[in-house]
Order: C-alpha cells, then sequence, then structure tokens
C-alpha cells in the first residue's frame, strides 16, 4: 500500500508505523488495566479492541506486504466468525470458546513461523533466529492440540475424566525434553526437513498427551494456562517476523494468563503442578453422587422464603454455576429489587471461582444491570455473614461447601469458602440433593440452620417474587 504514497512520505512511513504500534500497545494495555473492574470492562473490551484494528491497519503500510487484500479478507472473515460466536454463544459455554480462541492463536503462530521458515533459504537465518522459530512451533502446536483437547473435553465429545496411561507424567516430561532437544537440533541444523517435522510432530503429540489426563474440573484453569502458552507462542512468531507489536501483545497475554492462572489456583487452594499433574480432578462436572440418605434435610416453598427475606435486615445473595445454567439473574435481580422496596439491605458474595470461568459471577450479574457496589469480594462479604439474616444460595455448592474448613480428606479441603453458615439462616435454590463440580456431598444442605428450595433457579426465583408481592 505504501509504494501508492509520495517519495518523501515513504521515508517516514517505518518509523510511523513503530509510533502507531506504540500507541496501539498503549491502548492493549489500558483495555486490560480497565477489564480489572465490571464498572470499566466494557469499555476496556473497546480499548483493546480499538488497539487491535489500529495494528492491523497501520499494518497494511508496512513494506513488506504486497498483498494486503488477504489482510482485509482476513478482518472481514474474522469480524463476522467472531460476531456471530459472540452472540450465539451461551454464557456457560464460554470457556468452550476460549479454548477454540487459544488454539487459534496458538496454531496461527505456529504457522507464522514454519512460513517464515519455509519462504527462505535455511543459510539466511542465524541461530537465534532458528531457536525462536522452534520455539514458536514448539509452543504454539502445543497450544493448538492442547486446546482442541481443552474444547473437546468441556463441550463433552471428549470423556471429562483422567485419560492416561500408567507413568503418562513421566512420559510427558520425558516427550518434553526430547522436543526441546529438537529445537537445538534443528538450529544447529536447519537444512535437515525430518528434524523440522519430527519437532512439529512431536510438539501436536504433547499438547494432546498433557491435557488429556487433566480432569474436566481443572479444565478451566489449563485454558488459562493455555491462553497464556499461546501469547508466549505470539510473541515467539513476532521475534520469528520482526514484528513489535506481536512481541508486546503477544508478552501481555502471556503475563496476563499466567496472573490469571496463579489468581485461579489460590482461590481453589491448588498448587500449579497439583493441576497440570493431577491430584484431583476427575469428571467431577458429570459426577452423579445423591445426597446421604441418613440425614434429614429441611424443605421450603416460595410463600415460606417470601416472609423470611421480606421480613430481614440484611439478605446476602451468594451466586453460583446453577444460576448460570438457569439464566436466572434477571428474575434473582427482580426479587432483590423487591425485598429493597422493602428496605431490606441486600448484597451480594461473589466466591472467585463460583460458576466455570473467572468472573463468571460478575458478567452474569452485570447483564442483569445489578449494580456493581453491591457486589462484594469473598474476603469483603466473608465478616458480614454473622450479622445476615438470611442468605440465599442461588445455584452454588462448592463455593459454600464446610467441607473445605472441616474435612481434611476432601478434594477441596483448603480452598477458600463463602462463610455462610455464620448466617442465621440459609436457602438453597437446586434443583436436587446432586453434587456440584468437585462431585460431593455438602453438610450445609443438613445444617438446622438451612432449608432447601428445590427446583430450577430461574422458575423458583419467579415463584418467590410473586410470593413476596403478594405480601402487603
Ligand atoms: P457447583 O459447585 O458446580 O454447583 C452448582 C450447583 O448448581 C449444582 O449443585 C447444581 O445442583 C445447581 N444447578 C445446576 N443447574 C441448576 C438450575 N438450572 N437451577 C438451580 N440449580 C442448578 O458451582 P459453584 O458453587 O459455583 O462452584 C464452582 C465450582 O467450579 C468449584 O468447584 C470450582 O472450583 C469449579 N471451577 C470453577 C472455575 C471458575 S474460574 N469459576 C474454574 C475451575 C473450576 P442441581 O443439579 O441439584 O440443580
Amino acid at each position: 500500500m505504501s509504494q501508492f504514497l509520495p517519495d518523501f512520505l515513504q521515508l517516514y512511513i517505518p518509523n510511523a508505523i513503530q509510533i502507531a504500534y506504540l500507541i496501539a500497545t498503549g491502548f492493549f494495555i489500558v483495555g486490560i488495566k480497565r477489564l480489572n473492574s465490571p464498572a470499566t470492562a466494557r469499555s476496556g473490551n473497546q480499548y483493546a479492541s480499538f488497539g487491535m484494528l489500529l495494528g492491523v491497519v497501520v499494518t497494511l503500510f508496512d513494506r513488506e506486504i504486497i498483498s494486503f487484500e488477504f489482510i482485509i479478507a482476513g478482518v472481514l472473515i474474522g469480524a463476522v466468525i467472531g460476531i456471530f460466536a459472540a452472540k450465539k454463544v451461551q454464557m456457560t459455554a464460554m470457556p468452550e470458546m476460549v479454548a477454540l480462541f487459544n488454539g487459534s492463536g496458538g496454531g496461527a503462530s505456529a504457522l507464522v513461523a514454519w512460513g517464515e521458515f519455509s519462504r527462505m533459504d535455511p543459510h539466511f537465518f542465524d541461530i537465534q533466529s532458528l531457536v525462536t522459530i522452534g520455539l514458536s512451533i514448539l509452543i504454539g502446536s502445543i497450544t493448538f492440540t492442547g486446546s482442541l483437547v481443552a474444547f473437546g473435553k468441556l463441550s463433552g465429545y471428549i470423556g471429562g475424566g483422567r485419560i492416561a496411561l500408567p507413568g503418562q507424567n513421566i512420559i510427558n516430561l520425558v516427550l518434553t525434553f526430547i522436543a526441546f532437544g529438537l529445537v537445538g537440533w534443528f538450529a544447529v541444523d536447519p537444512e535437515y526437513q525430518l528434524v523440522f517435522w519430527l519437532l512439529f510432530g512431536l510438539a501436536l503429540l504433547i499438547g494432546v498427551l498433557t491435557v488429556l489426563p487433566i480432569g474436566g474440573a481443572d479444565m478451566p484453569v489449563v485454558i488459562s494456562l493455555l491462553n497464556s502458552y499461546s501469547g508466549i507462542a505470539a510473541s515467539m512468531a513476532g521475534f520469528v517476523v520482526g514484528n513489535n507489536l506481536l512481541i508486546i501483545s503477544g508478552a501481555l497475554v502471556g503475563a496476563a494468563g499466567l496472573i490469571l492462572t496463579n489468581i485461579m489456583c489460590k482461590a481453589m487452594n491448588r498448587t500449579l503442578p497439583n493441576v497440570l499433574f493431577g491430584a484431583f480432578g476427575g469428571d467431577s462436572a458429570g459426577a452423579v453422587i445423591a445426597g446421604d440418605s441418613d440425614k434429614s434435610i429441611q424443605q421450603t416453598f416460595p410463600d415460606d422464603v417470601a416472609i423470611q427475606c421480606a421480613y430481614a435486615k440484611k439478605v446476602i445473595i451468594a451466586p453460583g454455576y446453577g444460576l448460570a445454567v438457569a439464566q436466572a439473574q434477571h428474575a434473582l435481580k427482580e426479587v432483590a429489587n423487591l425485598l429493597e422496596e422493602r428496605g431490606v439491605t441486600v448484597k451480594y458474595g461473589i466466591h472467585p471461582v463460583a460458576g466455570r470461568m473467572p468472573g463468571h459471577m460478575n458478567v452474569l450479574l452485570a447483564e442483569a444491570d445489578v449494580p456493581y457496589d453491591q457486589l462484594k469480594d469473598m474476603d469483603e462479604i466473608n465478616p458480614e455473614f454473622s450479622t445476615t439474616d438470611v442468605v440465599l444460595i442461588i445455584g452454588a455448592n462448592d463455593v459454600v461447601n464446610p467441607a473445605a474448613k472441616t474435612s481434611p480428606g476432601s478434594p477441596i479441603y483448603g480452598m477458600p469458602i463463602l462463610n455462610v453458615d455464620e448466617a442465621r439462616r440459609t436457602i438453597v435454590f437446586k434443583r436436587s440433593m446432586n453434587p456440584g463440580y468437585a462431585g460431593i456431598d455438602n453438610d450445609l444442605f443438613y445444617s438446622e440452620k438451612n432449608q432447601m428450595f428445590f427446583g430450577d433457579a430461574k422458575k423458583s426465583l419467579n415463584e418467590l417474587a410473586a410470593a413476596i408481592k403478594e405480601l402487603d
């Protein structure tokens, strides 16, 4: 495209491109920063998207781009697929979509490295460039197949439990060492094509073998880690093609993904090796263990719940995955509005891993226009439960399970939870006595202070709203 500009302007193009890349990077950084709070997250997304558009448009002016039509076609096709997918995807399927995005990013980075390597004579590259190409292929390909397996597990195409040979962790470790050895071999002897293809094939295999043994319950953490890998792969690809924007944006994604992985591990009281090498994490998403039939529960109904809530001073709502499944956020907001009209203080206690993806509850509740100042993080809300009359637990289970505090043998032992058991009354909205993601029974349900309100959360909340309206 630059060939259409006058000569004197062409002199300035390389610098202008770099400055524009810097501005685009600024937009990425501000965008990520704004994702910190639900109040600014939307604009954060817009900032980052604008940065990306700027990056793509500016790249059209790069002298080395001979056919910019391909880029425009790519932007158009990508935008159409992106808009279609974002509008169509269910909230509960968001992790699957992110897995596919990560896989595409990793695969694209590997292809860029391959394309760059195959378009020139191997002698043209110095050893650093060849190491970078090798690493880009390695990390990009692992991300690609690893993310596809993660997608398969989350969407049920592949069994969610551990799928592993005996000694799988050792096998994976050995294969990874071999792969790094191949990167070295490729860098010193790039003409030997077999090494290149072996590296490619082995990396694809490692992606499959490392994610297959990880249980479905841990998949969101793995996806976050793969997101980080896709960033590192993009950064490597940036070095390969000498594009500063790709290097920086890849590094940003790599760092953000690692930080998120760390936050999720901490919130679940797990270490990353514990997630990756599978201390637990079986197919708990699909496990169906009926509640303990020897213990008794108290069942409740809309009219009773309405009276307890309407005459309470303070009600805290503890939402969980079931809220997302039932798409009950608007019904919940209506109940909260009705209670507030009656002078009840309503707050929401948000556990960091409630739901199935980071920020899941925040996004859901924001959709129903719940004011951000009512959303309280776990650390902020926990001291308040002891002075709360009623806690409505809507489709949450593991994040309120006292076994995390009291049962050293439990898979969730040590995970910080919402201390709902300290409130005067808890009411659990769920359909049955089935367990949550960790696949374990919940003693809270049998507590004397607890009542079970069975049914789909949306239906139950609608019934509750109607019952509150009936009160004078
Ligand atoms: P869960 O423990 O998974 O419990 C969700 C409950 O919702 C289930 O017990 C289910 O019971 C109920 N439910 C499902 N559909 C419902 C509907 N239509 N109406 C009413 N209730 C419904 O959820 P949680 O408490 O949010 O905990 C999240 C879990 O996911 C934790 O174990 C966490 O470690 C794990 N996890 C989360 C993340 C992130 S980032 N959020 C990442 C990895 C793992 P019924 O079937 O009886 O209705």
